[in-house]
């Protein structure tokens, strides 16, 4: 076995490969609140993170970067366009956020999930040490929990799902959902965003495999073979692989029992951890004399504006930014809104280029910014600022800074950070938070102004009254939004979670 007693595995490794002057490629950390949370962990314990790299058609070997022991994995281009772009991306991710996009169902890609969900759980299994622990990051590795628990029954396994997990009605479309289900069970803990995340999972294992949970704990008995993907096409494999699938014990036929007999059980439990960001480092970077120059600097450079309006999103389906562009044009069209008194900014970072509804929705985007500009702009002022590309830390907290009104318009979203990062940069409790409450977000921030994105109306009407919403009110509701989240900062999360992954442990073993 390996040598680390704490294992991140995740799809992406926590840097990035950047070119300087000279052409030289260097590693560099990945900005992001999952990365920065990690990091203290990993240092105390000595970790490694298994992940693929980013580069198809490309094996490296282990290396080092600051408190971070590195393993990567890697894809060929094929694999990249199966398991990453296919199934994770076109099937998984779509049909986990309400199928907004419809998902693609190719047994091509779920084969080549699987293969490489295998890979993952090999890389795991040979890095852990013995009675290590290993936790699995999101949607794109929901079999490696089991393929790992097979390899290496000694490892304390957890795993979270930083998306949403759908309601049974819809988990039911997709083709290996009982397979999908057994890997996730091979957790010890598994970790969701939402209280509603996790019931969802539960009801579907009670509906899909028969599996009840007393609580949040269900018992689990082992496939007896650990190839969770089994072919179910087969009536005689199906069946005997039905007769397999783990089950409560309790209401299992006493001849299933004594088939079952030598196979080894465990307690799975489901239950949320809602994530959050680095509150200090945020707040930090929003008092330093530089960001907030910066700040003044941008309001002048828009032609200071009563109100700025700002959406900072990855380019996705998910994130309701045509609604947005919809309701915001109807008020400039209304005359409630002009572009000299207001200023909208859409920063939309690139994100799964090569996937056909993200090309088709670049392409719905960028033709109503342009038919919005085109109708609205003067020669001083321009209606929307659609900036397609990413930015760094500082500059995103200068812009928050900057902002009156974020406005978060999500159709389904996990939990939404940009949101905590807004709030948390205004140290003087200004600005306004307009919420899609379909965000794992608006759980905790009820006091920002709540919307259903789809309603044009109450859409429109909720970006009016941030702009004149009065003062008073304005800074109590940001001030109990900074005090929520920090006291639910994202080391509370990390912490919250590996202590009670621990505790299952301990009820396993007895305490060390
Ligand atoms: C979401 C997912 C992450 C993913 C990120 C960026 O936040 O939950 O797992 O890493 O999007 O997407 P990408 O496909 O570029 O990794």
């Amino acid at each position: 076995h390996g040598a680390y007693d704490f294992v991140v595995v995740a799809n992406r490794l926590p840097v990035d490969r950047a070119t300087d002057e000279e052409g030289n490629a260097a590693w560099r950390r990945s900005p992001g609140g999952l990365v920065s949370a990690l990091a203290p962990v990993m240092a105390v314990h000595d970790g490694a993170w298994v992940g693929w790299h980013g580069a198809a058609d490309e094996t490296l070997e282990p290396f080092d970067h600051d408190v971070f022991h590195l393993v990567p994995v890697p894809l060929s281009a094929e694999e990249v366009e199966r398991y990453y772009e296919g199934f994770s991306n076109a099937t998984i991710w779509p049909l986990y956020h309400d199928v907004i996009a419809p998902p693609e169902f190719h047994r091509t890609w779920w084969d080549t999930y699987r293969e490489i969900n295998r890979r993952f759980a090999e890389a795991a299994a040979s890095n852990a040490t013995q009675g290590g622990t290993v936790w699995i990051q999101d949607y794109q590795l929901q079999l490696v929990p089991a393929m790992l628990r097979h390899l290496r029954p000694d490892l304390t396994i957890g795993f979270f799902d930083h998306i949403p997990f759908p309601p049974v009605e819809i988990f039911a479309q997709l083709p290996w959902r009982r397979q999908i289900l057994t890997g996730l069970l091979g957790a010890d803990l598994l970790g969701f965003q939402r209280p509603g995340d996790a019931a969802n999972f539960r009801r579907c294992c009670d509906r899909m495999l028969g599996i009840q949970f007393d609580g949040e704990r269900a018992e689990v008995t082992q496939t007896p073979d650990d190839d969770v993907a089994e072919d179910t096409r087969n009536e005689r494999l199906r069946r005997a692989y039905t007769r397999s699938m783990p089950n409560v014990t309790s209401r299992r036929s006493a001849r299933q029992k004594r088939l079952d007999k030598a196979l080894p059980t465990w307690i799975s439990r489901a239950s949320s951890y809602p994530i959050s960001i680095d509150f200090e480092g945020v707040a930090q970077m929003a008092s330093r004399p530089e960001t907030k120059r910066r700040a003044r600097q941008i309001r002048e450079e828009l032609g200071n504006p009563e109100t700025v309006y700002l959406g900072v999103d990855r380019l996705d389906y998910t994130k309701g930014i045509r609604h947005r562009l919809k309701a915001y044009g109807e008020l400039l069209n209304d005359g409630d809104l002009t572009v000299e008194s207001s200023a909208m900014i859409q920063v939309a970072s690139p994100s799964r280029e090569r996937v056909e509804s993200y090309i088709q929705l670049r392409e719905q985007i960028e033709g109503m910014v342009g038919r919005l500009n085109g109708q609205f702009d003067t020669m001083s002022h321009t209606a929307i600022r659609y900036l397609h590309h990413g930015y760094p830390f500082e500059e995103m907290v200068a812009l928050y800074l900057a902002t009156d009104v974020m406005v978060v318009s999500s159709l389904r979203d996990g939990m939404n950070l940009v949101a905590k990062e807004f709030v948390t940069s205004h140290l003087d409790n200004s600005g306004v938070l307009v919420l899609s409450e379909f965000t794992g977000a608006a759980e905790q921030l009820p006091d920002a102004i709540l919307i259903n994105p789809h309603d044009i109306d109450g859409f429109k009407e909720a970006l009016l009254y941030a702009k004149e919403m009065p003062d008073l009110e304005m800074r109590q509701r940001m001030h109990r939004m900074r005090e929520q989240i920090f006291s639910h900062d994202v080391e509370d999360w990390s912490t919250r979670f590996l202590d009670d992954l621990a505790r299952t442990r301990e009820d396993k073993l007895g305490p060390e």
